[in-house]
C-alpha cells in the first residue's frame, strides 16, 4: 500500500516537473496568470539564463532531493552528539534524507529534510508538520566542512519545534501563498493565539527567480513571441530607466535586514516600487549602528563615503545581479580604481604591502571579513561558539590585522 502511494506521487511528481520545463502556454505559474516563469526566459535570454540558473540568489530555497542538500550522510562526519545518550544522525535512506534521533541507541523519531534553504556559505533544512514547515536541529556549514547546530539552536537538547514562517521564504523564495487557519488544540505546544497560517506546499516557488527581480512577465513574453522582429524591450521594466533609489531598493528588498516595521509583504514588491511603503522607517540614513554583516550589506555599505559622496554607487556597481559575488579580488580593485584614480597611500601603509600587490588587493584592507554577531553555531562535543564570517559591505580604512 505504501509502496502504491510512493508511486503514484513519484508519477504526479514527475508529470509536474515535466509540465513545469515544459516552454509551452499550459504552463501555469503558482502567482497567477500574469507571470510566465522562468523556463520561458531561456529561448531569448540565455546569456542572463545560464548565469541566473547557477546563482545562489536561484538556490536560495531548493526541494531537498538529492544533489540539492550539502553535507555528509555516510561516512564519518554525520553524527551530532547531545550527551552521552542521546545522539542525531544525518542518513540517507533510499533517495530520502533524514536527521534521525537515537536515545541509548534505539531510534527515537526521524525527520525528512523537505526544503533546504542556502548555498553559500550554509545550508539549513526543514522538515513539514501540519502544513508548516520546521526547522532541523543541525545545518550544514562550509567554512568547517561539517555539520552544528543551526543557528540559535542548543548544543546539549535537540529541538524540533522552531517553525520556519513566511518571513523566511519572503527573502528566500519567489512565491508562497498560507492561509489562515484553526490551528488543532491538541498542539500543546502552542501558545496562545489559536489561528496560524498554513502554507500551501504546491504554491512554492523555489529560489530567486527571473520575475522576482523583474516582475511579472507574461505579457513580455507573449509580446515578443509575436512580434520577433522587435527589438526593443515591451511590457517589462527597465532597471535603466530606474532612479538611483528604486535599483537600490530592489536589491535592499532581502540586503537590509529585518527590523522594520512591515506594511506590505515583501512578495508584493515589484522593480520601480518605493521599499519605504512597505517598511516604515525605523532608522535614518545617518544611522551610525553597527550593523550587523549578515544580511545588511545595504545599510552597511549606505554608511561609506563611497556611498555618500559618489552619489552613484549601489549594487550593481560591483556585483552582476545574475551572477554570484566574484572571487576574484583583482575585479573589484579595479571598480574602486575607476573613481580613485591618481591615489597615493601613505608610506607607512605601503611598508606593509608593496604597491604592485596593494593594487589588487583594495577589497582585503577596506572591506575586510568579520564575524556576525547574529549567526553562531556549536559543533557536536563542543561548548565554543564559532562564527559566521562574511565580508563587511562598509567601505572604510580598518586597523590592519598583521602587524
Ligand atoms: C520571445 C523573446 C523573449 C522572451 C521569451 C523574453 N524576452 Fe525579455 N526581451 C526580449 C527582447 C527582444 C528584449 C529587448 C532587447 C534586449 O534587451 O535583449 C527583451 C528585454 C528584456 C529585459 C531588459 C529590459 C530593459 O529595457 O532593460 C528584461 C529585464 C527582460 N527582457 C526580462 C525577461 C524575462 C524575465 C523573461 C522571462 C520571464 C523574458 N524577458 C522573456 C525578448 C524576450
Ligand atoms: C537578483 C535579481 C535579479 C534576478 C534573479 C534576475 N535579474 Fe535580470 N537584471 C537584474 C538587474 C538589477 C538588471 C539591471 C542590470 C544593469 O542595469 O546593469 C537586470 C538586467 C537584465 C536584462 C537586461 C540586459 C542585462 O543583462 O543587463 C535582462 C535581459 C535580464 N536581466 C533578464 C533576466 C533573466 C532572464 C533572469 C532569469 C534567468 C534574470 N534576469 C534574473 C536583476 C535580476
Ligand atoms: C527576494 C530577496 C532578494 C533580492 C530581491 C535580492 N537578493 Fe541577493 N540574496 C538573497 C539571498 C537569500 C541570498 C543568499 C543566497 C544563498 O547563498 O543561499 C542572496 C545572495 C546574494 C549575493 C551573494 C551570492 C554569492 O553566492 O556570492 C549577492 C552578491 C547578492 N545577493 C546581490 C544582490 C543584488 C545586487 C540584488 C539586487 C539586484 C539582490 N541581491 C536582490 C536574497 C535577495
Ligand atoms: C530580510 C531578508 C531575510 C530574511 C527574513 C531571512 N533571510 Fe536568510 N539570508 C538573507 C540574505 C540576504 C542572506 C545571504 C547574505 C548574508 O548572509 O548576508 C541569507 C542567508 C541565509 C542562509 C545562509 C546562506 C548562505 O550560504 O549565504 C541561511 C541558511 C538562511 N539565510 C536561512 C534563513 C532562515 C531559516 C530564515 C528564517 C528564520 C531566514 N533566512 C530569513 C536574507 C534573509
Ligand atoms: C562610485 C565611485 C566609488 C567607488 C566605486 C569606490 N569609491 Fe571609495 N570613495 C568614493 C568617494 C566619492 C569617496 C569620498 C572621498 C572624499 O570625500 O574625499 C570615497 C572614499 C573612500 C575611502 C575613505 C573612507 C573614509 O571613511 O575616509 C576609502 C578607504 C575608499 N573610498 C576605498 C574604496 C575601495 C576599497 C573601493 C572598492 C571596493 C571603493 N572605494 C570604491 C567613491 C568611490
Ligand atoms: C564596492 C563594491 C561593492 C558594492 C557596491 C557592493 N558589493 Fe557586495 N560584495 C563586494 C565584495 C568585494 C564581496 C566579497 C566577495 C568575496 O569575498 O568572495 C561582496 C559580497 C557580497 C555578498 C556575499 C557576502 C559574502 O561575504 O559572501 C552579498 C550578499 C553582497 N555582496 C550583496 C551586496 C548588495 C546587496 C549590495 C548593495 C547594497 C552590494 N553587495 C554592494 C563588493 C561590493
Ligand atoms: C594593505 C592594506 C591596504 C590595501 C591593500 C589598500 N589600502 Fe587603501 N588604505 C589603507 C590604509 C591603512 C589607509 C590609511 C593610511 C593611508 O592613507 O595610507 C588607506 C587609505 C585609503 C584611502 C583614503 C585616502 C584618504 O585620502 O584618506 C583610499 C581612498 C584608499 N585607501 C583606497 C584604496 C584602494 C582603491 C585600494 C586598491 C587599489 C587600496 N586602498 C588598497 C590600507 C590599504
Amino acid at each position: 500500500m505504501k509502496k502504491a502511494v510512493f508511486l503514484l506521487t513519484t508519477i504526479l511528481t514527475t508529470i509536474f516537473f515535466v509540465s513545469c520545463t515544459n516552454k509551452s502556454e499550459e504552463y501555469i505559474d503558482p502567482r497567477g496568470t500574469d507571470y510566465a516563469g522562468s523556463e520561458s526566459c531561456v529561448q531569448c535570454h540565455k546569456v542572463q539564463s545560464e548565469m541566473a540558473f547557477h546563482s545562489s540568489h536561484f538556490k536560495a530555497t531548493a526541494p531537498a532531493i538529492l544533489g540539492n542538500v550539502s553535507g555528509d550522510f555516510d561516512s564519518k562526519n554525520h553524527t551530532f552528539i547531545y550527551d552521552k545518550d542521546t545522539k542525531l544522525v544525518m542518513e540517507k535512506q533510499g533517495d530520502s534524507l533524514y536527521q534521525v534521533l537515537y536515545k541509548n541507541g534505539k531510534e527515537v523519531s526521524k525527520y525528512k529534510f523537505e526544503i533546504v534553504f542556502g548555498t553559500k556559505h550554509a545550508q539549513t533544512s526543514v522538515y513539514w508538520k501540519n502544513n508548516n514547515t520546521y526547522e532541523l536541529p543541525v545545518s550544514f556549514y562550509h567554512s568547517i566542512n561539517n555539520w552544528a547546530t543551526s543557528p540559535g539552536f542548543p548544543a546539549d537538547k535537540p529541538y524540533f519545534d522552531r517553525m520556519v514562517v513566511k518571513d523566511c521564504y519572503a527573502c528566500h523564495s519567489s512565491n508562497v501563498s498560507s492561509r489562515t487557519v484553526n490551528q488543532s488544540s491538541e498542539d500543546k505546544n502552542f501558545m496562545s493565539m489559536d489561528v496560524e497560517d498554513a502554507i500551501n506546499k504546491k504554491t512554492i516557488v523555489y529560489g530567486i527567480d527571473c520575475e522576482r527581480c523583474h516582475g511579472p512577465a507574461k505579457k513580455h513574453v507573449d509580446f515578443h513571441l509575436k512580434n520577433p522582429n522587435i527589438k526593443i524591450a515591451n511590457s517589462i521594466t527597465s532597471f535603466k530607466s530606474l532612479s538611483r533609489q528604486q535599483r537600490l531598493d530592489a536589491c535592499a528588498l532581502c540586503h537590509a535586514g529585518n527590523d522594520g516595521m512591515k506594511l506590505k509583504s515583501r512578495f508584493d514588491f515589484k522593480p520601480g516600487d518605493n521599499l519605504s511603503e512597505f517598511f516604515r522607517e525605523t532608522r535614518s540614513i545617518n544611522d551610525t549602528t553597527n550593523f550587523d554583516v549578515h544580511g545588511n550589506q545595504f545599510r552597511l555599505m549606505a554608511q561609506s563615503k563611497c556611498f555618500i559622496n559618489s552619489n552613484k554607487m549601489d549594487c550593481i556597481t560591483c556585483h552582476n545581479p545574475h551572477e554570484n559575488a566574484s572571487k576574484n579580488m583583482a575585479s573589484y580593485s579595479k571598480i574602486c580604481m575607476s573613481c580613485h584614480q591618481g591615489l597615493k597611500h601613505k608610506e607607512t601603509t605601503l611598508k606593509t604591502m608593496p604597491e604592485k600587490l596593494l593594487a589588487d588587493n583594495c577589497v582585503e584592507c577596506h572591506m575586510p571579513k568579520k564575524a556576525s554577531n547574529a549567526i553562531n553555531f556549536q559543533l557536536s562535543n563542543s561548548k565554543q561558539l564559532s562564527s559566521y564570517i562574511l565580508r563587511t559591505h562598509k567601505i572604510g580604512t580598518y586597523p590592519s590585522t598583521k602587524k
